[in-house]
C-alpha cells in the first residue's frame, strides 16, 4: 500500500524541527516505517538550490526567481525522495512544503495564490499531503523564544512585518484547506508532541 505524506508548516522558530524530532522518536517506538525530509533541500540537487535561495548575499534575487527556485527544488525532491518512499509504503514526514510557498511567496511577497499554484501544479495536484500540521505560534512569540533571527539567512533577514504577513497567510490557508490542522503551541514541547501524535492517529495517518 502507498505510504502517507504529512507536512509540517509554521513561521520561523515555531519549533518544527523539535516537533519533527519528537515525532520521529514516537514513530520509531511505534514501529512505523517512515522517513523525515525537508524543503527546500532533502536531495543533493535540491540542497544546492537551497544554498542559492537562502544565501544572505543574494540580495538582488527577485520574488519570482525566489518562488521558481523553491518550486524547482520541490519537484526534484518529490521525484527523487518523496515518490520512491511513498511507493515503498513509507510514511513521509516533510519539514515545509507547498504551503510555505503559498504563505511566504504568495501572501508575504505578494505574488498571489494563483501564481504560486500555477508554478507548483504538480505538487498540488499529484502530491497533496494527507495531513499538514501547522504549528500555530505568532512570529513575535517565536522570535522571542529563539532569541532573534539568524542574519546570515536571507529569509530570516526579513523584518517582523514580513513574518506577520507570512503568519496571516498561513491562517488563511488553515481556514481554506481542511487538510491543514492548526496545533496550538502554548504548553511544553512534550505536550505539543502529544497533541500532534494524537492528531495523526485521529486522522488515520498512523
Ligand atoms: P529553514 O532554515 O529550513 O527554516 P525553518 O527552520 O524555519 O524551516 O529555511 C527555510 C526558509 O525558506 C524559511 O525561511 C521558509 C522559507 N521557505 C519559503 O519562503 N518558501 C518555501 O516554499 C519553502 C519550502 C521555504
Amino acid at each position: 500500500m502507498r505510504g502517507k505524506f504529512i507536512t509540517f508548516e509554521g513561521c520561523e522558530g515555531s519549533g518544527k524541527s523539535t516537533q519533527i524530532r519528537l515525532l520521529s522518536e514516537k514513530l520509531t517506538a511505534a514501529g512505523v516505517d517512515f522517513i523525515v525530509t525537508r524543503e527546500p533541500g532533502g536531495s543533493d540537487v535540491a540542497e544546492q538550490i537551497r544554498k542559492i535561495i537562502l544565501d544572505g548575499k543574494n540580495v538582488s534575487m527577485c520574488d519570482e526567481c525566489e518562488a521558481l527556485l523553491y518550486a524547482a527544488a520541490r519537484i526534484q525532491h518529490l521525484k527523487e525522495i518523496v515518490e520512491p518512499a511513498l511507493a515503498a509504503g513509507k510514511l513521509v514526514v516533510c519539514d515545509r512544503y507547498v504551503d510555505s510557498s503559498l504563505a511566504y511567496q504568495g501572501a508575504a511577497r505578494g505574488l498571489g495564490e494563483k501564481y504560486i499554484s500555477d508554478i507548483n501544479s504538480v505538487a498540488l495536484n499529484s502530491y497533496p499531503p494527507d495531513l499538514t500540521v501547522f504549528l500555530n505560534i505568532s512570529p513575535e512569540k517565536a522570535f522571542e523564544r529563539k532569541h532573534g533571527a539568524d542574519k546570515s539567512d536571507r529569509m530570516e533577514q526579513q523584518g517582523l512585518e514580513f513574518h506577520n504577513k507570512v503568519y496571516a497567510g498561513y491562517l488563511a490557508l488553515v481556514d481554506k484547506y481542511p487538510r491543514i490542522c492548526a496545533v496550538e503551541c502554548g504548553g511544553t514541547k512534550y505536550e505539543t508532541a502529544e497533541r500532534i501524535f494524537s492528531l495523526l492517529k485521529d486522522k488515520g495517518v498512523i
